[in-house]
């Protein structure tokens, strides 16, 4: 198997857990927390984290703005803005698409090598999660081939069936590359 896809790791977990250089958080644009993982990874950083959210005058859909991790055993938060799933026809996949290249370029840009997400947009966002995960392991495998710098992505998922959609389109993606090299 190609390199790059040994990199990425797919898990079921809680991402306020992982010892990542960096832990992509799921927000809104506001960047002043919420639910689901955004309000999992507020509640174990402490109060901190939302001071400097604060500052940060909120985030459009599909760019990546980056905080300490305060008490989160990683070093960094990137926060994201997934989309809104609206039924498709709005540009919903390139916005996921986008999520998942600028939180990496934000990665590369404060010298993190080990990078953990969530299956952003799925939740609260209404994604469709297998199409989503599909999404996810595409841009991230295209990112580290471009990108050696990076040592490991984690792909943390909240669910067995999240996993399995995601590990599907792993095997599926580096299945078609194995085949074409
Ligand atoms: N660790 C890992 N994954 C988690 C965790 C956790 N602790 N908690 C939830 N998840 C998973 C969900 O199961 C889902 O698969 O994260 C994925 C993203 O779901 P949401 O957190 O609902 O995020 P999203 O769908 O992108 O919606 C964002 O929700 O929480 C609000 O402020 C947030 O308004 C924003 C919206």
């Amino acid at each position: 198997m190609e390199e790059r896809f040994s990199k990425i790791i797919v898990k079921v977990g809680d991402i306020t857990k992982e010892d990542a250089d960096a832990i992509v958080n799921a927000a809104n644009s506001s960047l002043l927390g919420g639910g689901g993982v955004d309000g999992a990874i507020h509640r174990a950083a402490g109060p901190d984290l939302l001071t400097e959210c604060a500052g940060l005058g909120g985030c459009p859909a599909g760019e990546a703005k980056t905080t300490k991790g305060y008490r989160l055993p990683a070093e960094y938060v990137i926060h994201t803005v997934g989309p809104i799933w609206r039924g498709g026809g709005r540009g919903e996949e390139k916005t996921l698409e986008n999520a998942y290249r600028n939180s990496l370029l934000e990665a590369v840009r404060v010298g993190a090598k080990t990078v953990a997400f969530p299956a952003i947009s799925t939740g609260v966002y209404r994604f469709p999660p297998q199409r989503a995960a599909e999404i996810a392991v595409s841009t991230v495998a295209e990112f580290l081939g471009e990108h050696p710098e990076i040592e490991q992505i984690r792909l943390v998922c909240f669910s067995q069936e999240s996993k399995e959609y995601h590990e599907a389109a792993l095997r599926s993606l580096a299945g078609r590359q194995g085949s074409v090299d």
